[in-house]
């Protein structure tokens, strides 16, 4: 079966498999070793990029993934792409643990997996014309042995994609910042996929661009039955595009709801401090809403804070369980959330009903692991050490 851009369809992808799973990560942990040494390298700690992600994809959704700098996004999209090998857990796509596949049956399945980069400059090979880099992965899988039938297939890729077939003989310097990256997704495409990796897919480019390749990436999951997983820092991309999202916060989702509702009654407290940032056009409305800064940077993911990891920068923080217990991610009990809205905060009922309100976040608290220096004068002292001069 095809749509109009001649293409093929995902594998029973299309409507009648709607709410099925795709994608199944369970308990994800990717954790990168810290090296020191002039010889022998040594393991001093890890980076835990991923930390206890459980999320599903639905075929034929659009997930989105939004989260500050280093939070783990693209580390968990490529995890679950099996580009990056998990440190626990594991990632079923379609019913099959990828961790389990090797040789002739990864390859075969790594063609029903793409990425498309943030930067389309440099994940294409500039020493190659556009017929050369969407051949590449084609040949990869044995996908160009007809020749009349590849060359068609080039042209209806860059069709699809919105650009002219004479482009195949150009390369990528000669195409403007939104063709190249069409032609990222065109290379994605080449292979026919089921789910695409959508890593910051249009922030290197101009706004004006932003949302021809937004709604092209929507027109062919309308036509081709994709599922999208899209990585972004900007909530208002994710909105446009995304079914669901999962908000991210240090290695670990924080908050998972229907694209809608998550904005419309956004439950855990980092959630609320991002969408207090995104601007809205109406000065009324934009003067009448609440307001959260977050104190401090993110903290290490060398390092996490114990308990709740946003605690050190949480308006909410409560003395009990937020240092010490990781909240887990639940459904909650509150009014205008869904079954399917999630949330890892201990007090998100009482916060949603305003039984608790926001209160300063203390910076010392924040930026020292120990106590503030006493007025008198006298030395540091360090919870679990001497005194510090
Ligand atoms: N190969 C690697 N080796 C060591 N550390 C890594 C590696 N890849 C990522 N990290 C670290 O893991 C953490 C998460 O990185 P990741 O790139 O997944 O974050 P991100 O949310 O995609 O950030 P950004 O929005 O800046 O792209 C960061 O602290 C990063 O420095
Ligand atoms: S568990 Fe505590 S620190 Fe964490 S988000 Fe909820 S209130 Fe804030
Ligand atoms: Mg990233």
């Amino acid at each position: 079966m095809s749509g109009s851009t001649g293409l093929d369809v995902a594998p029973g992808a299309p409507t009648a498999g709607a709410g099925e799973v795709l994608v199944e990560v369970r308990d994800l942990e990717v954790h990168f070793p810290i090296k020191k040494g002039i010889v022998f390298d040594r393991t001093v700690g890890h980076v835990r990029a991923v930390d206890g992600v459980d999320l599903t994809i639905r075929r034929g959704e659009t997930y989105g993934l939004v989260g500050e700098s280093g939070c783990g996004k693209s580390t968990l999209g490529k995890a679950i792409l099996n580009l990056e090998p998990p440190t626990a857990g594991s990632v079923v796509f379609d019913g099959v643990d990828i961790a389990s596949l090797k040789g002739e049956d990864l390859r075969q399945a790594r063609k029903r997996f793409q990425m498309v980069f943030q930067d389309p400059m440099s994940s294409l090979d500039p020493r190659q014309t556009v017929e050369a880099l969407l051949l590449e992965g084609m040949r990869a899988h044995g996908l160009d042995t007809d020749k009349a039938a590849t060359h068609a297939r080039l042209r209806e890729l860059m069709s699809a994609v919105g650009l002219p077939p004479a482009g195949l003989k150009k390369y990528p310097h000669e195409f403007s910042g939104g063709q190249r990256q069409r032609i990222g997704i065109a290379r994605a495409l080449s292979v026919g996929p089921d789910l695409i990796v959508a890593d910051e897919p249009v922030s290197a480019l101009d706004v004006s661009i932003q949302a021809q390749v937004i709604n092209l990436l929507q027109d062919l999951q309308d036509e081709l039955g994709l599922t999208y997983l899209v990585v972004a820092h900007d909530l208002a991309v994710v909105r446009h595009i995304s079914d669901r999202i999962g908000v991210m916060y240090l290695g670990g989702l924080v908050e998972e709801s229907e694209a809608g509702e998550l904005y419309a009654v956004p439950l855990h407290p980092y959630t609320r401090a991002l969408m207090s940032a995104v601007p809205v056009p109406d000065p009324r409305l934009e003067d009448s809403r609440e307001q959260i800064l977050l104190t401090g940077d993110l903290p290490s993911p060398a390092n996490p804070p114990a308990g709740c990891r946003f605690h050190t920068r949480c308006p909410w923080r409560q003395e009990t369980r937020c240092d010490t217990e990781r909240p887990q991610l639940r459904i909650v009990d509150v009014a205008g959330a869904g079954a399917g809205h999630r949330v890892a905060c201990h007090w998100a009922e009482e916060i949603a009903r305003g039984d608790i309100q926001p209160h300063e976040v203390d910076a010392a608290a924040v930026e020292q692991p120990w106590s503030a220096p006493p007025d008198d004068g006298s030395a540091f002292l360090a919870p679990d050490g001497p005194p510090v001069p």
